[in-house]
């Protein structure tokens, strides 16, 4: 056993503090810790004997001992705390660079956006080329320059927004028609998607919703090339093996008007419940511009003709993916949006 007598306190301290500084870790620590300062410690034991000492003696080595014993406490403390600062440190040191990476998720185009795509890019391979127009409109350019009259039924306030008079939220893409005529002479032929907003929702109506609209202005432009167009546009959408329908329908803007269908893409024509057993499906409005229209943007009817037409760019969604409630294209569920 140890005492004063073989050891100096001094002798002691400088030894302690020398394991101390070697330490690798809090494990190496306790136990230098444990071996001067535990209750069995070299120090402990000094401190323990000094009652056997002559007085004189007692208080010298006694001073001297309290000293170190404090000396060693401090430094265990202080080498623990840069051990542990040292771990902190180590994670950004240690970085192993070979693990695989975390992939971030990836997300996708809205099938909305994919469609509306599609859609232009059949068309600018057409040759047509794409414009934008606003969706705060005039009434001007939604309904009078489009032939659509002051009583008409489409200018009504359950099917329009209007901010006053004058000033609407475009119920359809045809305005976009006027703003480019007005500004260019034909031969022209565009493309125009766009949102448009009507006072209407149900399960197949949302009061925003999507169309891409066509317009082509030349000379002696036919009913003929409004086919032609439409059913390159319907082969290149939904497969070589549709068929085009067109139906006599009325629009303002256009003199002969047709609704036009496709064959259904569900049952190829059979008859569904998608269909409701027609066989077909209608996906778009269109005909040849109404000598009215050209005359707002002061065209010549006689020299130039042209067609027109407007798609709904949920209407195709919702038949692409057979989709039966037109809400969901606006919820951003992921569990819905991913399946796209
Ligand atoms: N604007 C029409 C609508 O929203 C769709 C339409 C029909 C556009 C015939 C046209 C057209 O350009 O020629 O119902």
């Amino acid at each position: 056993m140890p005492t004063f007598k073989d050891r100096e306190v001094q002798a002691i301290q400088e030894e302690a503090l020398r394991e101390i500084r070697a330490a690798a870790n809090a494990a190496d620590l306790e136990r230098l810790r444990v071996k001067f300062l535990g209750r069995k410690g070299i120090l402990t034991l000094i401190l323990r004997g000094l009652k056997d000492l002559d007085p004189d003696l007692r208080r010298r080595v006694g001073q001297e001992a309290n000293r170190a014993k404090k000396a060693l406490e401090d430094a265990l403390d202080q080498a623990l705390a840069d051990l542990k600062a040292a771990a902190r440190r180590a994670p950004a040191e240690e970085l192993d660079v070979t693990l695989p990476g975390r992939r971030p998720p990836l997300g996708h185009l809205h099938p909305l956006t994919r469609i509306t795509q599609e859609v232009c890019d059949i068309f600018l391979h057409l040759g047509f080329e794409a414009v934008e127009g606003p969706e705060v409109e005039l009434d001007y350019y939604n309904f009078e320059a489009l032939n659509i009259p002051a009583d008409h039924p489409a200018r009504d306030m359950q099917d329009t927004f209007y901010f006053n008079e004058k000033v609407l939220l475009r119920t359809q893409t045809s305005p976009m028609q006027i703003r480019v005529m007005e500004q260019r002479r034909p031969p022209m032929r565009i493309i125009g998607p766009g949102r448009v907003y009507r006072r209407d929702s149900d399960i197949t109506h949302s009061p925003m919703f999507h169309q891409v609209e066509g317009l082509l202005v030349d000379r002696r432009v036919s009913f003929a090339d409004l086919k032609g167009v439409l059913l390159a546009f319907a082969h290149q959408m939904f497969g070589p093996e549709v068929s085009l329908r067109f139906r006599p329908s009325y629009f303002p803007f256009t003199e002969p008007s047709a609704e036009v269908d496709i064959s259904c893409v569900i049952c190829r024509g059979l008859g569904c419940r998608v269909c409701k057993i027609t066989g077909w499906l209608e996906i778009l409005g269109a005909g040849m511009v109404h000598p009215a229209v050209f005359e707002a943007v002061g065209y010549d009817p006689e020299e130039y003709t042209g067609f027109a037409f407007g798609l709904g760019v949920e209407r195709i969604a919702m038949l692409k993916y057979g989709i039966d409630d037109i809400r969901l294209f606006y919820d951003n569920d992921l569990r819905f949006l991913r399946q796209f």
